[in-house]
Formats: C-alpha cells, sequence, structure tokens
C-alpha cells in the first residue's frame, strides 16, 4: 500500500469533532483496524495504517464538506443530510446514534397534534425539516430559528413548541417538555462526494465498505458453541438459524460432538433454551470482532 498520503489517493473523511456520534464512529474506525490517536486535540489526524485522514468538524458541517467534495466519505445524522438538503450519496445507514426530529410542548400544553399548531411559533434549529413537515400537513407555523439549547425557549416565551432532536429523551424531561410527534427518524450515515474522485480513491473507498460491511454483519453475529449427544446432532441443525452450516467435531467422550456455528445475536436467547430441550449443553456464546464472507 502507498503509505504517503498524497492527495489523489488518500481518502478524507469528515467525522464529528465532539457530540453523539463521535465515540460511536471512532469505535467503528478502530474496530476496522484504522490507527490514529489525538483526535481530541486536533482538526486534522492521519491515520497511521490507512491511507485515510480524519478531518473533525461539527456535525452540522459535515454534509455540505463532502457535498463541495472537500471530504469524500463523512459520518453524520441523516437528520443534518436532509436538512441541508446536501447533494451526496449514502452508502450505508449504520444503526448508531439513532435519534428522531420531535416537536415537543410543556407539560401542561395544549398542543399534542400537529393540526392544532396553526399561526404557533416553533423554536428549532431544523427549520427545513420542521416547515416541509408542518406544509406537508397543510398547516401553517412560524418559525423560530435557534442554534442551541432550543429546548428552554418554551419557558422564556419564545416559543409554544420546539422541534428538536430526541434520543433518549433526557433533555426534554429535564425541561419539562413531552414529546408530542415524530418528524423524521434518524440514523447515523456514510456519506460520499458527488465530485468525481480518482481511481485510487474509488478503489480505497471499496476497502473501505467491505471492513465496514464485515464490521457490522459482525456485531450482529455472536459465535455459539455447545456440546450435544450424536443423536441430538439433526435436530440441532434444524434449530440453528445459521448463516453457514455447523462445524461439528467428535469429543473425547464417545456419543458427544461439539457444534460450533455463527448465528445472528437476536435469536440467541430463543434459540439457546429450545437447543436446551434438544439436549445441547455448556453453551457458550461469544462476540465476534469481524466477518469476511
Ligand atoms: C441533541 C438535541 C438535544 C439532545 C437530546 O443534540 O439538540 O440537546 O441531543 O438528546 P437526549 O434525548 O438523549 O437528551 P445533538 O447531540 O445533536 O448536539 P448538537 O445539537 O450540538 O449537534
Ligand atoms: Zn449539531
Amino acid at each position: 500500500m502507498n503509505r504517503s498520503l498524497d492527495h489523489t489517493t488518500s481518502l478524507r473523511i469528515a467525522i464529528q469533532k465532539s457530540g453523539r456520534l463521535t465515540d460511536k464512529t471512532t469505535d467503528l474506525l478502530h474496530g476496522i483496524g484504522i490507527e490514529f490517536d489525538n483526535y481530541k486535540r486536533n482538526l486534522m489526524v492521519k491515520t497511521r495504517n490507512f491511507d485515510v485522514e480524519l478531518l473533525l468538524l461539527r456535525d452540522d458541517d459535515i454534509p455540505e464538506y463532502v457535498q463541495d467534495g472537500i471530504c469524500d466519505l463523512g459520518f453524520v445524522g441523516a437528520n443534518e443530510v436532509l436538512e441541508k438538503d446536501s447533494k451526496v450519496s449514502v452508502l450505508r445507514g449504520l444503526n448508531y446514534g439513532n435519534c428522531r426530529l420531535a416537536v415537543a410542548s410543556q407539560k401542561e400544553s395544549e398542543l399534542l397534534k400537529p393540526t392544532q399548531f396553526d399561526g404557533k411559533k416553533i423554536a428549532t434549529s431544523y427549520p427545513i425539516l420542521t416547515k416541509r413537515f408542518f406544509e406537508n400537513v397543510g398547516v401553517s407555523i412560524e418559525i423560530v430559528e435557534i442554534s442551541g439549547a432550543v429546548e428552554i425557549t418554551p419557558q422564556l416565551h419564545l416559543a409554544d413548541a420546539i422541534s428538536d432532536l430526541v434520543s433518549t429523551g433526557g433533555t426534554l424531561k429535564a425541561n419539562g417538555l413531552i414529546e408530542r410527534f415524530t418528524i423524521l427518524e434518524s440514523e447515523t450515515k456514510l456519506i460520499q462526494t458527488q465530485q468525481a474522485l480518482s481511481e485510487g480513491k474509488q478503489q480505497l473507498i471499496q476497502k473501505f465498505l467491505q471492513r465496514i460491511d464485515g464490521y457490522q454483519t459482525a456485531k450482529k453475529s455472536r459465535y455459539i458453541l455447545m456440546n450435544a449427544p450424536t443423536e441430538s446432532v439433526e435436530t440441532i441443525k434444524v434449530l440453528l438459524p445459521s448463516m453457514k452450516s455447523p462445524t461439528i467435531m467428535p469429543l473425547a467422550q464417545t456419543g458427544m460432538v461439539a457444534i460450533h456455528s455463527v448465528i445472528p445475536y437476536e435469536q440467541f436467547w430463543d434459540v439457546m433454551e429450545q437447543l436446551q430441550d434438544a439436549g445441547a449443553s455448556d453453551i457458550v456464546m461469544l462476540p465476534i470482532e469481524s466477518m469476511i464472507a
């Protein structure tokens, strides 16, 4: 691999500098074998073993940097991509940083349904998505555009309600607000610029995507091991929701085998009980670091 960071082949990737997505994004990058450090102190970080440099930005700025081709790829919430109406390609949904853009009003407020908002003021950092939502339901509202601390505006009588991102709901609760309805569901997306890229960069992106896919499949899977009497093998094979045929090995103890397989994590508990009923014992489940088909 060419390790010199020349501009035509080295990928530049935008990630959030500090916020909800930062830790999970850096975990993912480390998880796919990209090594770097000091990302909290620098705006630009060169990685040690992959032709990638990271640009640390405010999440709101990421769609534009990618659209303009300053960065080739970016990790950012769908909420930002849609709010900015960015011309970028969404390569992958990454199933972390899940949140929703929702409308919330004060506990005692009578504003509960979209149709009740005619002529009301809504404070938000997402004016485009919020306006579009109410236009679609034929309700005319006034937007109070605010870049931070949107949740205190109803208390200050600056707005009748807010439209903001909700993840755990902690921020709303702390401010006496109740979530009323959802405008948009969001998760982290991997986006790519639509500007022309060199052959070298395109190849790097393919490699990068293959690693991400392997990492994501691994996250959703578990390696499962168990012992079972030989006569149970056929029943157990049917029960295992394996991606591939299981590995079966004889044990020193006659009449017993060890069965190894990879299964989707979400099915583990249901399957485990059925496996026990079928005669399996010593069932062990292990996480998987990465999987390449
Ligand atoms: C969002 C939103 C709230 C918080 C809600 O901010 O503006 O402040 O998250 O999360 P909770 O429901 O878990 O309390 P975000 O992380 O997008 O930060 P930013 O506005 O600085 O980009
Ligand atoms: Zn933001």
